[in-house]
């Protein structure tokens, strides 16, 4: 069968895939490429063990891999197929250089921008997915038309705004799908050709336009948004604990105000996972760059505050267990930064594990997805940790458990049993306020939640 259209997507991680994916499911017309030039991740996406869990991923990719969906390592004679190329490499932050430890790193997005040049031998539409610093589509086209070879390139800017462990409804039911063009002829036209794609499945009214440079700061400022919320929530928090109120009382009664909305007012450990820290050093850093020191030092806050709730839940932990950590055994369930992922970059659980290990406790970690990558992100200190993947087993002999991930399954173990084989006085810290705390300090624990009062046995 001849497909109506060519599509490749630079980068087959956590946004490239799913993506992909999707647009292969809900669009058999078009021929769906994934490359990357990573051989293991590519030879893993043709495999029976995908390299991310998603759910409900792994049935999509059996039902359209070979048929429509192809992922491969060929990246140039892909280019030269293509009509649209997606680019979703990634742009972790600087680690060297100017704006260390702020800005974007580039290189990756500059070396596929050289790379689509030199491969492409017709006109292409170049489309932005990965979440990058504002004016990023300016160098992108000035890259691509530095040659004199006449070949023409649009440029748009269409940022992903899935969540983790909730990719696939994310991607089949989008809130909003936003497309960022010049306003130029040919730019409108290359829009409306990434209109069309996404009009196969969704909503005419739910796919907006801008210009290019709002949709790529719309990107940074949803997550901004969205971590400044976590951020005040979690701030109160602490406020909760030194006083009578509860945090999740608080949380509703602020949360029924229409004006404000329920969602993501959950006090937890912190924030995690790959964009909510990157992406706002970012804006930090666009906004020093222009002079704008009051509302860098703002949106810095959001991190600033994330980082203090981590700190502070140590500290919680030492003050409840008679101030020293040292020998005693702690038990972390969860280890990716949310549930129902195995993805645990920027996951409070690291900060905590490195903490308690500082603190020369013992330290077993147990999740149900993300022990391949705990062990990877720990290994400089992996012979003071054990890896246990059965909660039951990991919590045994323990003087206490930490809750860093709001997996389904840890609120419905059997904590009589758990109480029964740990040490004594036995201690829970629901760094996600996920579990039954009237029963379990029933059951014998003494329990610190997050924002609000401690029950204790003493
Ligand atoms: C985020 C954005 O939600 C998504 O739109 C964007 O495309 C990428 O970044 P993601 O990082 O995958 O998605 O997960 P998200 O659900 O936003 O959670 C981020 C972190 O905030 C997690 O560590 C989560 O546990 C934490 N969180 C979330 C809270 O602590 N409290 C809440 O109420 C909500
Ligand atoms: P994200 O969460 O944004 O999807 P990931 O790190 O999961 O980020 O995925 C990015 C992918 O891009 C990785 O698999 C990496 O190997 C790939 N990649 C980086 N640079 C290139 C490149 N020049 N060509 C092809 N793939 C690349």
């Amino acid at each position: 069968m001849a497909f109506e259209k060519n599509i490749l997507c630079i980068g087959a991680g956590y946004v490239g895939g799913p993506t992909m994916a999707v647009i292969a499911n809900k669009c058999p017309q078009y021929k769906v490429t994934v490359a990357d030039i990573n051989p293991r991740r590519i030879a893993a996406w043709n495999s029976d063990n995908l390299p991310i869990y998603e759910p409900g991923l792994d049935e999509i990719v059996k039902a359209v891999r070979g048929r429509n969906l192809f992922f491969s390592t060929e990246i140039e004679g892909g280019i030269r197929e293509a009509d649209i190329i997606f680019v979703s490499v990634n742009t972790p932050t600087k680690t060297f250089g100017a704006g260390a430890g702020m800005a974007a790193d580039l290189q990756y997005w500059e070396k596929t921008a050289r790379q689509i040049r030199e491969a492409s031998q017709s006109h292409k539409i170049i489309v932005e997915k990965s979440t990058l610093p504002v004016k990023t589509a300016l160098a992108m086209e000035r890259i691509l038309t530095s040659t004199a070879n006449g070949i023409h390139f649009d440029i748009l800017s269409n940022p992903e705004f899935l969540a983790e462990g909730t990719g696939i409804k994310d991607l089949e039911a989008p809130d909003r799908v936003l497309i960022g063009s010049r306003e130029t002829p040919d730019g409108l036209k290359a829009r409306n050709e990434l209109i069309e794609i996404y009009a196969n499945w969704v909503p005419r009214e739910r796919i907006i336009t801008s210009n290019i440079w709002s949709s790529e700061l719309s990107k940074l400022v949803s997550n901004a948004f969205l971590a400044q919320r976590i951020s005040s929530i979690n701030s109160i928090s602490s406020l909760c604990e030194k006083t009578e109120a509860n945090i999740t009382e608080v949380a509703r009664a602020v949360g029924m105000d229409s004006r404000v909305g329920s969602k993501f007012l959950n006090a937890s450990i912190g924030f995690g996972g790959s964009c909510f820290k990157k992406d706002i050093l970012n804006l930090v850093y666009m906004c020093r760059h222009y002079a704008l020191d009051e509302v860098a030092d703002y949106w810095e806050g959001v991190v600033k505050v994330n980082d203090y709730q981590k700190e502070r839940f140590i500290l919680n932990m030492l003050g409840a267990m008679f101030n020293t950590l040292a020998g005693k055994k702690i038990c972390l369930f969860g280890f990716a930064f949310k549930a129902n992922t195995g993805d645990t970059r920027e996951s409070p659980a690291i900060y905590v594990s490195r903490r308690l290990v500082e603190e020369k406790a013992e330290l077993v970690i147990t999740d149900p997805r993300a022990l391949i990558n705990a062990e990877t992100d720990l290994a400089d200190i992996k012979e003071k940790i054990d890896f246990i993947k059965d909660p039951y087993e990991a919590a045994a002999g323990c003087d206490a458990i930490a809750v860093m991930t709001e997996w389904e399954v840890y609120a419905a173990l059997d904590f009589e049993k758990i109480y029964g084989n740990m040490q004594k006085p036995a201690f829970i810290f629901d760094g996600r306020n996920i579990l039954d705390h009237s029963n379990l300090f029933k059951i014998g624990f003494n329990v610190f939640p997050v924002g609000k009062p401690p029950l204790t046995h003493f």
